[in-house]
Order: C-alpha cells, then sequence, then structure tokens
C-alpha cells in the first residue's frame, strides 16, 4: 500500500488537506549527485541501465521530497525502438543523423515489439518501484506523437521547428502516417509501462504551442486523444501541452485525468477554460525558483490560493532549470507542505 497517495487523491479530484507537489524534470539537471554519473555515463547509458535510471528517479524523493517519482528516461526513447537513430550531443541537445523528410522514409518506420526495444524502461520501472518501496507513485511518461514528430523530422531541437511544420504542411499525408506510427507505439509503450507498475502517465506535447489552434486539431491533439482514450480505462492520463492554454476547453472533454498548464496561463483563465471540474497540474515559473526563498515560499502559496487546494496538484509550468539551487527546489517543495487553507 502506498504511504503517500496525495497525487492520486488528486488526481480523482478527492478533498485533500494540501495538494500534492512534484516537478517536472526533477530527475536530473540541478541536483549535483546527477552531475556525477552524468560525468561518468553518457545520457542514453543512463537511460538503458535500470541501475542508473532507478538511482537518478530516487535521487529527488531523498534530496527534496515530492510527492511522486517521475521516472528518469527521456521521450526520444521511443524514436530510438522506432529505428530512427537519436543521439544526445553536448551542447546540442537532442540530434537525429537522418532526420525524417520523405514518405519513403516514413514507410521504413517500424512499429517495435516494446519488450524487445524498450524492455530496459519496464526494468528500470521494477527496480526503481523496489527502491521507493511504496514511499510516493511513480509518473511514466511518454512525448505526444507531434513533438515527437517534431525531432524526428527536424533533426534537433528548434525555437519554431520550421522544417516539422513546413513537412506537415506540405507533405500531410506522410506527416499523418507517421503521427499514426508513433501514437500505435507510444499506446503499446504505455500499456506496457501500467503492466510494469506506473500508477500514472503524463503525456509531454512540449511543441503543441508552437502549433496555430487550427493546426493543433489537425497535428496534434487527435493523436492525444487515441492515447488518452487507449489508457484511460487503465490508469490516469496526465496531458501537458506548453503553450496549449487554447486547447483546455478540448482538453477538459477527453477523459484525461488531469491538464498540465505553464506558467503563461493564470490559474483563473486555466480553470475558467477547462470548466471548473478537472485536476489542473501547475504552473510556477521555473525561472521563479531563482528568487530569493521566502519569495519562491510566499509565490507558492498564492498560486495555491488561487487554483484551489483540490482537483490541483503543484508543479512547475515546465522543467526544472538546470541552475537552480537545490535548496532552492526543497523552498518550492516544503511551502507546499506548509500550506494551510
Ligand atoms: O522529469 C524528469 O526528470 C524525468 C526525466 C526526463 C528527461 N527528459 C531527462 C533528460 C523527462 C520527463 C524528459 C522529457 C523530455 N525530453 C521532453 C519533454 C519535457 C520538456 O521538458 O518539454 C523533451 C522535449 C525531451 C527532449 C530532450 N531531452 C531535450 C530537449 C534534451 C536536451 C536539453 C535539456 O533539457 O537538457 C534532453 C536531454 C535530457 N533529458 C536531459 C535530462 C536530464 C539532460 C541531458 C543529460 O542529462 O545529459
Amino acid at each position: 500500500m502506498l504511504k503517500n497517495d496525495l497525487f492520486l487523491k488528486a488526481l480523482k479530484g478527492e478533498t485533500v488537506n494540501r495538494p500534492p507537489v512534484w516537478m517536472m524534470r526533477q530527475a536530473g539537471r540541478y541536483l549535483p549527485d546527477f552531475m556525477k554519473l552524468k560525468a561518468k555515463y553518457d545520457f542514453f547509458t543512463r537511460c538503458q541501465t535500470p541501475e542508473l535510471a532507478t538511482e537518478i528517479t530516487v535521487m529527488p524523493i531523498d534530496q527534496v521530497g515530492p510527492d511522486a517519482a517521475i521516472l528518469f528516461s527521456d521521450i526520444l526513447v521511443v524514436l530510438q525502438a522506432m529505428q530512427i537513430p537519436v543521439e544526445m550531443k553536448d551542447g546540442v541537445g537532442p540530434w537525429i543523423p537522418n532526420p525524417i523528410r520523405s514518405s519513403e522514409q516514413v514507410s521504413q518506420v517500424i512499429a517495435p515489439d516494446i519488450h524487445e526495444h524498450l524492455g530496459y524502461v519496464l526494468d528500470a520501472v521494477k527496480m526503481t518501484q523496489q527502491a521507493l518501496n511504496e514511499r510516493v507513485p511513480l509518473i511514466g511518461f511518454a512525448g505526444s506523437p507531434w513533438t515527437l514528430l517534431c525531432y524526428a523530422v527536424q533533426g534537433q531541437g528548434s525555437k519554431n521547428f520550421d522544417i516539422a511544420k513546413g513537412f506537415c504542411f506540405s507533405q500531410p499525408e506522410a506527416a499523418h502516417a507517421l503521427l499514426q506510427k508513433i501514437t500505435d507505439t507510444t499506446i503499446a509503450y504505455l500499456k506496457e509501462k501500467v503492466k510494469a507498475g506506473v500508477h500514472a502517465v503524463q503525456v509531454f506535447d512540449s511543441w503543441g504551442g508552437l502549433l496555430s489552434p487550427e493546426d493543433y486539431n489537425i497535428f496534434s491533439w487527435p493523436y492525444i486523444q487515441q492515447i488518452i482514450d487507449a489508457l484511460k480505462e487503465e490508469i490516469p492520463v496526465i496531458v501537458f501541452g506548453k503553450g496549449c492554454w487554447f486547447a483546455l476547453h478540448e482538453m477538459s472533454r477527453s477523459g484525461a485525468s488531469a491538464l498540465g498548464v505553464d506558467w503563461t496561463c493564470t490559474a483563473r483563465n486555466a480553470r475558467y477554460l477547462s470548466g471548473g471540474q478537472i485536476t489542473l497540474q501547475g504552473n510556477f515559473d521555473p525561472s521563479r525558483l531563482l528568487s530569493p526563498i521566502p519569495k519562491i515560499k510566499a509565490g507558492v502559496h498564492k498560486m495555491i490560493n488561487e487554483f484551489g487546494k483540490d482537483r490541483y496538484i503543484v508543479n512547475l509550468g515546465h522543467g526544472i532549470l538546470p541552475n537552480i539551487p537545490v535548496d532552492h527546489a526543497k523552498a518550492f517543495v516544503d511551502a507546499v507542505k506548509e500550506y494551510t487553507h
């Protein structure tokens, strides 16, 4: 039995004394112990070695104390499993040597056997569950099909993913074929993660906000909806669309258990757009963790008052930045634990 089920209670919309808290990208980056492992092992070795993934996943639970763990891995492992090679280059970030630019290339993309190609993630889930020993729930995740297409086609990170968008607008049939292959793989992958023991899953649509609302409904949302439809009976699904406040209304009717919000949308607007019933997650500006600690704590309490303590999961509006001092991350989490309404 879970010792701390606040996060699952909030996902169900149950009344709580205080909201749960976790931070996107909490496993890594700003933690000195993580940097030591980073110096020894390259990025995908850390992802592919269950012992390392477990150690990194549990690190913030021991050192910062959030109410949920997120498995250390990456959204891009799904592309690798589909035989689209991905490297992590220092100073560049994700690097795809042979980006997908034609329908011939799309037809060569495979729908992989999950156990064969992503078995190491499933092993990491099982090993992490043992290490967590029911202290907090474990979140599994995947990138949205659109966000994965962005990397597969652009070939690397980008401010506007212009090549990826150009591919969708000039070769829509090929784009939809690729999006569907990624969707089918993601559904199979997340179902296996559920079997391996995660308590909830989050879909990261990090680049959804680069699309116009109209194009979002063509190239991103329908595929996320397929993922929700396939998983919602089995497990709570959280959808985080960066810059996607315009889609909150549609998302609130999707069967997702919670919706992520970034810091450009007020709590009031997010509640209004999402209809007031669904659990929301967010939305502290990650750079705000650079404020002095008393300011962080006051900001967190103000944010909880604005979202309301129920149907709410405290989080950042995007991933934690590498330059955040650990005591500032801890102050963010402590502020939530100190909250009395
Ligand atoms: O949340 C967690 O701590 C779990 C681990 C996690 C990582 N990536 C580890 C990681 C998660 C949930 C992700 C998701 C991810 N990966 C997203 C969606 C979330 C978001 O922030 O929008 C995206 C877009 C990626 C792709 C990716 N991976 C990028 C753009 C980069 C390089 C830039 C960066 O953020 O540093 C990565 C590398 C990566 N993934 C690192 C970590 C800890 C840093 C590199 C390293 O440790 O060597």
